[in-house]
């Protein structure tokens, strides 16, 4: 849909490095579920309140802050799990602080629990909000949280 079409919010989901590999990538941290499956209950909740996904999984950094670029000024927000990028991509945090739209970052993994290079977010500064240790809960924690704004905002336009 172009965007002088679109009449339905949109959210859109990043989900950085290796998280394509969910299911099979040490499911004693980051648990059974696949991407798909995360991807498929995101987007049942999201139609169920008329709201549109855009959903993108990148191995590159570049990709991610393209899909910011596009989206982060039209989207009613933006749910991203950066992966390792986390940690590190001040290319990441940039474009997540350039663009209006509000970022949850989100984690599988409780990550303040884990090594210590994982207990530094680069990202969390410029978020809304962090979500981290709810596995593929998070989510959809994240998601509901923004179709309350989405609500809220309605309210105050006189919707
Ligand atoms: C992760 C935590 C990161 O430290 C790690 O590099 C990931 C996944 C998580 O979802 O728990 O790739 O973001």
């Amino acid at each position: 849909m172009s965007e002088s079409t679109r009449r339905q919010p949109l959210i859109l989901v990043l989900h950085g490095p290796n998280l394509n590999l969910l299911g099979r990538r040490e499911p004693d941290i980051y648990g059974a579920t696949t991407l798909d499956e995360i991807d498929q209950r995101l987007s049942h909740i999201a139609a169920e309140h008329g709201v549109e996904l855009s959903i993108t999984q990148s191995n590159y950094e570049g990709a991610l802050v393209d899909q910011i670029h596009r989206y982060g000024w039209i989207a009613a927000g933006i749910i991203i799990n950066p992966g390792a990028l986390t940690h590190y991509s001040i290319a990441l945090r940039d474009a997540i602080a350039a663009v209006p739209s509000p970022a949850i970052e989100i984690h599988l993994s409780n990550v303040a629990a884990r090594e210590p290079f994982r207990h530094h977010s680069v990202i969390a500064a410029v978020a809304r909000g962090t979500l981290t240790g709810f596995g593929a809960t998070g989510y959809e924690m994240a998601l509901h949280y923004l179709l309350d704004t989405i609500r809220q905002d309605g309210k105050a336009n006189g919707d």
